[in-house]
């Protein structure tokens, strides 16, 4: 969700008024077709390591040079360059091209908060199952077919996400940083191939962080990420229930792009709530469907343009009344909505202590029924 800054600076290198043809109205399409290439270029670039390559480099490289160093076919390279400069992603000519410093952070850096290549990884690898849409219009049908490239997608876009946690909601929630600073247990649940809990985990040595996730391929995968990774964080096959009680209760619980796809929400997020301490936060991060007087903003119209990605994977954003709706119905209080750019949210909430009341004794109590 975080393109359309990348989007909206190339195009406003662009800026056409005229199209070839003369005829102003044409300019949007030369636009949106720009807008097209610079997410594959970025995406290509990225898959296959050039533009890291690019950006470990002060001076120009040659195409020669640039394949040596990323083991690819020539010529290949070759026509990359050649697009990705004159769509303003790189810069050079005939003589060897450079990633400006200003675009390593942009599409080299993960773990810059102004990190924006893993949106473009999102919309080039998704555009990969769009061909499920002709199912999704004729019949209503939304499934496998429309997911194939969903986790490595999400992995890519996520990256940033678990940026944003660090550098931006952190230092906005000052107790929850010293709890985990000093040793904190962190459920992170639908944690995909585990970005987040290894993130977390490198940034905070001294808490322990359990993952969970249905999708046993992703946990497999995450596993595999934290091999001689120490005994901080373990990852789990589950969605719910038993799989979020083994070593809780805990302080912290995050649903990163989780909630949105999952079917019973108020369930899942009263199995959460009961996996938490008395004074523990969960904290959901989700796009936000903008209100209407916003609408017109970049990041608004990116949410919304994104409503026909997210109806294909059968699922669609919140609006945010609603997502404060269910929290408290699922027992939390405290509801806090940080907005951190490109259309998401992060939103933190506490346990309240009237629905643990209502409960008999809450969160290190094994739930009924819930399971
Ligand atoms: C968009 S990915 C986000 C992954 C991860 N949270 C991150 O930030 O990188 C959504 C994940 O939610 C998982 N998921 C879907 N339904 C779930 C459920 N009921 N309980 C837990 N996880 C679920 C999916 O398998 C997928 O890995």
């Amino acid at each position: 969700m975080r393109g359309f800054k990348g989007i909206v600076f190339v195009l406003s290198r662009v800026n056409r008024n005229r199209s070839a043809l003369g005829e102003k109205g044409l300019s949007g399409v030369s636009n949106a077709s720009l807008g097209f290439y610079t997410v594959w270029a970025a995406h290509l670039g990225r898959r296959y390591g050039i533009l890291q390559a690019l950006s470990r480099r002060k001076r120009r490289a040659g195409t020669g040079a640039i394949a040596r160093a990323c083991g690819l076919h020539e010529p290949a390279v070759r026509v990359w360059c050649e697009a990705a400069r004159s769509l303003g992603l790189i810069e050079g000519g005939g003589d060897g091209y450079r990633l400006p410093a200003d675009r390593r952070a942009l599409l080299a850096n993960p773990d810059d908060v102004r990190f924006l290549g893993g949106q473009f990884s999102y919309l080039a690898l998704r555009s990969l199952d769009f061909g499920a849409f002709d199912a999704f219009f004729r019949r209503g049908e939304a499934g496998a077919p429309a997911r194939r490239h969903l986790r490595e997608a999400s992995e890519e876009a996520t990256r940033w996400d678990h940026t944003s946690f660090l550098e931006f909601l952190l230092p906005r929630m000052a107790d929850v940083r010293s709890r985990l600073q000093a040793g904190a247990r962190v459920l992170d649940i639908g944690c995909g191939t585990g970005g987040w809990a290894l993130t977390m985990a490198r940034a905070f040595p001294r808490s322990r962080f359990t993952g969970i996730d249905p999708d046993r391929e992703a946990i497999r995968i995450a596993t595999g990420r934290n091999a001689g990774g120490g005994r901080g964080v373990r990852f789990l096959v589950g969605s719910g229930g038993a799989s979020m009680r083994g070593s809780g209760p805990y302080d912290l619980a995050y649903l990163g792009e989780v909630l949105y796809g999952v079917k019973d929400k108020l369930r899942l997020l009263r199995q959460v709530r009961r996996s938490l301490a008395r004074d523990g936060v969960v904290v959901v991060a989700e796009g936000l469907v903008a209100p209407a007087r916003r609408a017109a903003e970049p990041a608004a119209q990116l949410v919304a343009a994104m409503g026909l990605d997210f109806a294909l994977q059968g699922a669609r954003f919140f609006r945010r009344s609603e997502l404060d709706a269910l929290l408290a119905d699922a027992g939390f209080h405290r509801v806090k909505f940080h907005d951190a750019g490109g259309g998401l949210w992060f939103v933190v909430a506490g346990v309240d202590p009237s629905a643990l009341g209502s409960e008999r004794g809450g969160a290190a109590r094994t739930p009924r029924g819930d399971r």
